[in-house]
């Protein structure tokens, strides 16, 4: 008799999974704006993993904080959980913008996403050139294959509005300048951010709030499949594909079973079943609030969503200081 397969029971694991996320993000509360970002990223790991195997399910980082020769905590293929439970695939980010932190910008985020095992993408720890769009449009409006300004011309033309009408959000760096100059000369403005493009994929999914219509450009290839989880759940379309820059980051992608090297990965390539997805403001953004210090409590809100429902929960946690962590 063959045993009955645990069923990825979402609805249940997914408060648990907010606990964790907003454990990482209470765990870096003292560290936002201190100017180290180490020190920030590491009380987020630990608080992160802690909860995590606090939770009943027997999880596989395949997102996480590097190879295991480099990462002493969540590396890539670290068991976590109690071991009872379902068999889970787990994509973490304890912070994601350590130096949003560090610097107290907008937009610093713990993040966290489960989904059934062998269902998230192993990506490696290269570069992704990543473009999304919020929900409501034809399939496959936009494409990798297209110019910038062929992005922005024709996601215009789908909303039935001027390309001047698009705003598109764009990573600071000099690797796109180029790219910057294309859309610009549609007239399309554009929303620099310093870092954190989890976050600026998420702000295509609520454009009517946040302003942006558009997400492109290259970018942590593992940030872009927690970004892919958040679109699954909130709607919205996400294309990435792998770039690399020498054979160590080809033999990163070997060693994470991927042959193909430049394929394109559609949204529900990279994350092909239903997900679950948590992120917790750490500093203030677009998205949640980032945490708030008083003398006796923290407070932070917490960014739940099922893919399965498409629910979305923002969740308020007010918590006694002498109670984090424990
Ligand atoms: P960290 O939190 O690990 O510093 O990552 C921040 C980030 O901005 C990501 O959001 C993004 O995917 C990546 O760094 C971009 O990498 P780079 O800084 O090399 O352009």
């Amino acid at each position: 008799m063959t045993a009955s397969p645990v069923v990825f029971a979402d609805r249940l694991l997914s408060l648990g999974l907010a606990r964790v996320s907003e454990a990482a993000a209470m765990a870096s509360a003292e560290l936002v704006g201190r100017g180290d970002e180490k020190a920030a990223d590491q009380a987020a790991v630990n608080a992160m993993r802690d909860q995590l195997n606090l939770l009943d399910i027997k999880g596989t980082v395949v997102i996480g904080e590097g190879e295991r020769d480099e990462a002493p905590m969540l590396y890539i293929g670290e068991e976590v959980g109690t071991g009872n439970g379902p068999e889970v695939d787990i994509a973490l980010d304890p912070l994601e913008g350590t130096t949003l932190t560090a610097k107290d910008m907008p937009n610093a985020l713990t993040v966290i996403a489960m989904a059934p095992r062998g269902t998230l993408l192993h990506a490696p720890d290269v570069y992704m050139d990543k473009l999304a769009i919020g929900p409501g449009y034809p399939t496959d409006v936009v494409s990798l294959d297209m110019s910038p300004s062929e992005r922005v011309n024709a996601l215009a033309k789908a909303r039935g509005c001027a390309p001047k009408d698009i705003t598109v959000c764009v990573l600071e760096r000099p690797r796109h300048e180029e790219m910057i100059a294309d859309i610009r000369s549609t007239g399309a403005a554009i929303r620099l951010i310093t870092d954190g493009d989890v976050a600026g994929v998420i702000h295509c999914a609520e454009a009517e709030k946040t302003g942006v219509d558009m997400y492109m450009g290259s970018g942590g290839a593992p940030e872009g499949v927690l970004a892919a989880s958040a679109l699954k759940c909130m709607g919205g379309q996400m294309w990435g594909r792998l770039t690399f820059r020498n054979d160590d980051e080809r033999g990163r992608a070997a060693k994470a079973g991927i042959t193909e090297l430049d394929r394109i990965y559609a949204r529900d390539d990279m994350v092909q079943a239903d997900v679950i997805f948590a992120a917790t403001g750490v500093t203030d953004g677009s998205i949640v609030e980032g945490i708030r210090r008083e003398p006796e409590h923290l407070t932070t809100e917490t960014l739940l969503m099922r893919s399965k429902t498409g629910s979305i929960r923002r969740m308020t946690y007010r918590n006694p200081k002498e109670w984090v962590g424990a």
